[in-house]
């Protein structure tokens, strides 16, 4: 495949916005739709092709935004729907395209379409949620667990019934069983399609389809890993019966249809969140055809240690198992996530932003991350996420703090006389937009310039890739193709040098080293990668050698 040929979304980087903590512009201490309209410069500036916005429909924000009580709104504290028109129009001048999420799984218990179904059992919308009776004793449905902890299963004393809910017990789960729930959820797509989105990133995708006889799931008696990481009471179960049930599949594959068939002038895609470790199980939602999401969201490199031999295995295996004509994708961190910089440390961020901007496929990049912005310490009493009230060694707080803009009093993300909704972590006066765009060697030059190069040099983009054998244990390198176009990676996850000897390559010119100080023609029978340092290397054309 060319570059021309490429869709947009296969060319493009994708940035994360967290609306509440991008730029808050009328000094509520919470970011808002006009805050990410005034900051659509500075996106491109950057470099990259595509916002994904979380949540911004009215929210009662029991989990900021993932309750979502109206679909086709936005909620005061981000703006309204002009607000939201502009920005998209605004993007869509600078060339930028607009992602949202959707929220696919569950609404608000404050959805109007709950308060309906709870009203009564015999509600007309009653099995717009699922329901189900307690056992004999009293006790819930089944075993299953929540996501955030304790039972799946909310007792309802008005109707005396239970229902279930995934994550929070005020996020109870749309019944997808039901046409008249298939059929509304889809109007809500088609509204944001006529009002021009690009595309949509669906939030817990596998998660809509249980097993519909409600079988308890068995126990984990393995000790097998669940999740990418630890989720407390939830890893002591396999969970079988409680989400992934095969008829999600036919529910994509309408979605996609439904995409397409505004897709005539720009295609519009559907990016799905999916954690699900078993590769072939998770690959399906690429659908048997390729007729489900242009792109699962790979979370390959949130899983893998953070070694070179580990990461380049979860980028092989994931090669292998992608289906001829699927599009590879990466993500280094998101909103659920630790950051990087706090994972790896700052140093190897470095690498790992070299690593997502080189591998094939479209890379997602957090707001933060271009500036190495760290996961802050966030006392108990300013605890926000109701998952850390749950499971509190997994709360989400500290990578969801304001964006780092400048080094004055509240880093520029609100006015200084406001206390923003998160803290902000202690070295935002050295880690922030405005220091680093003058400084040649920060992390915001290093990523700017990454993004540029991908986007001008057809072979990151577009080219085959492949694994360099015979290298240090500590260094991870590849070769990407394109023609005769080739560039060497080497990334050094050690804080060691290392030297690579890879003679049959002959020499290469060094484009760019994370250092940012170095472009020179190097023999690669001996070439020296200093500690924690990345290079890209422009290798002869093939024919040449
Ligand atoms: C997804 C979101 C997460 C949210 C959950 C429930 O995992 O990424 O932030 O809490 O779904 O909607």
């Amino acid at each position: 495949m060319t570059r021309n040929q490429m869709l947009w979304w296969q060319r493009g980087v994708i940035y994360q916005v967290y609306p509440r903590s991008f730029k808050d512009s009328n000094g509520d201490g919470i970011g808002d739709l006009q805050g990410i309209l005034a900051q659509l410069d500075y996106l491109s500036w950057l470099g990259v092709d595509a916002i994904w916005i979380s949540p911004f429909y009215p929210s009662p924000m029991a989990d900021f935004g993932y309750d979502v009580s109206n679909y086709t709104n936005v909620d005061p504290i981000f703006g309204d729907l002009a607000t939201f028109d502009e920005l998209l129009q605004q993007a869509h001048r600078r060339n930028l395209k607009v992602i949202i999420d959707f929220v696919i799984n569950h609404t608000s218990d404050q959805h109007p379409w709950f308060l309906a179904s709870r009203s009564s059992r015999n509600a007309p919308m009653r099995n717009w949620y699922v329901w189900a009776d307690a056992k004999p004793d009293g006790s819930p449905p089944n075993n299953w667990i929540s996501l955030f902890g304790g039972s799946a299963w909310e007792w309802d004393p008005a109707t005396e019934q239970y229902y279930l809910h995934s994550f929070d017990k005020k996020q109870p789960d749309l019944n997808w069983r039901n046409p008249q729930v298939k059929a509304a959820m889809f109007d809500v797509v088609r509204f944001w399609l006529e009002r021009g989105v690009d595309g949509f990133r669906i939030d817990a995708a596998h998660i809509i389809m249980k097993d519909p006889q409600l079988r308890d799931n068995p126990p984990n008696t393995s000790g097998a890993r669940i999740m990418h990481k630890s989720m407390g009471e939830y890893d002591s179960q396999l969970h079988l019966y409680d989400k992934g049930h095969p008829d999600t599949h036919a529910i994509y594959r309408k979605f996609r249809q439904l995409l397409d068939s505004y897709s005539r002038e720009q295609p519009r895609i559907a990016i799905g969140e999916m954690h699900i470790l078993n590769l072939e199980e998770w690959i399906s939602y690429y659908g048997a055809n390729l007729d489900e999401m242009q792109m699962p969201f790979n979370f390959g490199l949130l899983l893998a240690d953070w070694r070179a031999t580990a990461i380049r295995q979860s980028v092989d295996v994931y090669e292998a198992t992608l289906l001829p004509g699927a599009w590879p994708n990466y993500v280094l961190g998101n909103h659920d996530e630790p950051r990087i910089a706090s994972r790896i440390g700052s140093s190897q961020a470095r690498i790992a932003m070299m690593l997502l901007l080189t591998l094939r496929g479209t890379p997602t990049l957090y707001y933060g991350d271009e500036i190495g912005m760290h996961d802050a310490d966030i006392p108990p009493e300013r605890v926000q996420d109701p998952l850390a009230k749950g499971i509190p060694d997994i709360g989400r707080d500290p990578v969801r703090t304001p964006m780092q803009w400048d080094s004055s009093q509240n880093a520029g993300f609100c006015p200084p006389t406001v206390e923003p909704w998160l803290l902000i972590p202690g070295d935002y006066q050295q880690l922030n937009v405005a220091v680093e765009r003058d400084d040649p060697h920060s992390m915001l030059s290093l990523t700017r310039t990454l993004i540029e190069m991908r986007r001008t040099t057809a072979v990151l983009n577009a080219g085959s890739y492949h694994p360099v054998e015979n290298v240090p244990n500590d260094c991870f390198v590849y070769l990407r193709e394109l023609a005769d176009q080739r560039r060497l990676i080497a990334l050094n996850f050690s804080s060691d040098e290392q030297v690579l000897s890879l003679p049959e390559m002959g020499s290469g010119r060094i484009v760019i080293s994370t250092y940012l100080d170095r472009e020179e023609q190097v023999d690669l029978a001996a070439f020296r990668l200093r500690a924690n340092e990345g290079c890209i290397m422009e290798l002869p054309s093939s024919e040449g050698v």
